[in-house]
């Protein structure tokens, strides 16, 4: 019982923990070189875009700027079982060796912003950093009326984008003869390596004027501009809404102008899910951009704002269709534990009644085979002999008999019991009766009666005589419509609830039951 207990509880909670568990289709391994406000806003957009496929789970790892820390990432990542790999690889050749080795796993790849080496890759998406570079120095150019001087501070050396906007920029301002760069100093994305870089190449030329400076990304053009202060122009890359933002930075004139350095974070999630329901896809994506100046930082900036409001909206409906969700799961893992608990009590409720039918019936059992049914041949042979016997067994000079005692013995034991039987029941309602008058109707002594029906039966004559009032109330409950009261007073009991005590001690059940 205990058993089938415990195994039905194991079933119900391996059902509920099945209810339960979510069911993840796809895990999705973000490796990012960085951790700034620009990787913020693209995982912010991957998280968004996953919220449009709830079977997609996304680990995320950032490897601050370091190239073994993101090969170890990867590492971990492919490990940890992932369906595919998005990358933005630190440099070109460092990190190719880990996405070749998850790309010859059979993990599809997406390496988005930052090329590698390889041509190991399932996908890539990007904007075109050499022509984000040259648009820059176009415009740079122009700002200068043709005629001035360009510090440049240029990305982390030996990653793709740092080289192509190095490229696209150079290439743009050598057509322009009036534009001298007087330095390209070597930055690595970081503020404190702008600052402290652009720092001591001014200690060593005080006296070179600087025009403009044209920063790898905002963050570099900024802390450019802490060092050589106001009365400079300054340009960067990345044009990012929000506070302090590049937008911001321009629409505020402390950045002269920003290249929007798209993040779409949504739209690589979406290119991984296609590539892994095995949809169509574009190997090579490129992604739109815009040069943001004080003439459009206004609008975009609103633009911006709006669309970010909107962002935090759709998160907000995402967290609170979430908690419904989570509130919904709850609500069936109750449900469950109600009809688990409720057939539980129904099984335990079954097993009890028929566990009490079959103690009934052991009971029906046990009333035929009471001592009142006991035939004369099933006496024990120690029983005392009886007087008749006693008496015979002396002849009537005094001398012993023959012993032919057995037989006699039990044909008068045989003899004794239904007499006795005879006296009990033709006395059974009547409630007055003692074992006197027992005695007195087998004309024996009181302590005669007493000692033959003990040797016999094992039992006094007052309990035999109980014996038989309740033996014969439970045939009358079984065979008559008397009612319990009606068989209490047949049997000769005075009171129907005393009645039913004894009858509960001798059968173990109350009256009414018999009748179930
Ligand atoms: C962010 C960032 C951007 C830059 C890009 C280049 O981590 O440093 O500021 O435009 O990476 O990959």
């Amino acid at each position: 019982m205990r058993k089938f207990f415990l195994l039905t509880i194991i079933a119900v909670a391996a059902m509920l923990v099945s209810c339960a568990g979510d069911k993840v289709k796809y895990r999705i391994g973000v490796s990012q070189c960085s951790d700034d406000i620009w990787r913020d806003k693209q995982n912010a957009e991957l998280r968004m875009g996953a919220y449009f496929h709830d079977d997609v789970e996304l680990k995320f790892a950032a490897a601050y700027d370091s190239d073994e820390r993101q090969v170890q990432q990867i590492d971990s990542l492919m490990n940890a079982g992932i369906d595919l790999l998005i990358v933005a690889p630190n440099q070109v050749q460092t990190i190719s060796p880990a996405i070749d080795r998850a790309y010859d796993k059979g993990i599809p790849v997406i390496v988005f912003e930052r090329k590698t080496s390889s041509q190991k890759y399932t996908a890539f998406i990007s904007a075109d950093n050499y022509e984000m570079g040259r648009v820059m120095g176009e415009y740079i150019v122009a700002r200068l009326g043709g005629k001035g001087t360009v510090l440049e501070i240029k990305g982390l050396e030996g990653s793709s984008p740092a080289i192509e906007r190095h490229n696209g920029f150079m290439d743009a301002v050598k057509d322009a003869p009036g534009i001298e760069v007087v330095a390209s100093l070597q930055g690595d994305w970081t503020e404190p390596t702008a600052y402290e870089t652009t720092r001591q190449w001014h200690a060593n030329n005080k006296d070179v004027r600087i025009d403009l400076v044209f920063g790898a990304n905002d963050r570099t053009a900024m802390a450019a501009r802490k060092v050589l202060g106001p009365g400079v122009l300054y340009c960067g890359i990345d044009g990012l809404p929000g506070e302090d933002g590049g937008i911001q930075l321009v629409r505020d004139s402390l950045l002269d102008a920003s290249y929007i350095y798209p993040t779409h974070g949504d739209q690589i999630l979406d290119l991984a899910i296609r590539i892994l329901d095995g949809k169509p896809y574009d190997k090579e994506t490129m992604l739109m951009s815009a040069l943001v100046t004080r003439d459009n930082a206004k609008v975009l900036l609103m633009e911006s704002e709006e669309f970010m409001r909107q962002a935090d909206q759709l998160d907000s409906l995402h967290k609170k269709a979430d908690s419904y969700l989570h509130k919904l799961d709850t609500q069936r893992i109750i449900n469950w534990l109600a009809i688990g608990v409720i057939a539980l009590l129904v099984i335990v409720f079954v097993l009890f009644y028929l566990y009490h039918l079959r103690k009934i019936a052991l009971q029906r059992e046990r009333v035929v085979n009471t001592l009142w049914n006991l035939k004369p041949e099933d006496v024990p042979a120690a029983a005392e002999p009886t007087e008749t016997s006693e008496e015979s067994s002396h002849s009537s000079d005094g001398s012993e008999a023959v012993d032919n005692t057995d037989d006699n013995e039990s044909v008068a034991v045989s003899h004794f019991i239904t007499r006795f039987k005879e006296v009990i029941e033709s006395r059974l309602d009547d409630s007055d009766v003692g074992v006197e008058d027992l005695a007195a109707d087998m004309n024996l002594s009181r302590v005669q009666l007493y000692r033959k029906v003990k040797s016999i039966s094992g039992s006094s004559p007052v309990e035999l005589l109980r014996t038989a009032r309740l033996n014969r109330a439970y045939q009358l409950l079984l065979t008559t419509d008397k009612s319990v009261s009606e068989v209490a007073y047949a049997v000769g009991f005075t009171a129907p609830s005393y009645f039913t005590k004894c009858f509960k001690e001798e059968y173990g059940m109350v009256p009414g039951d018999v009748r179930k």
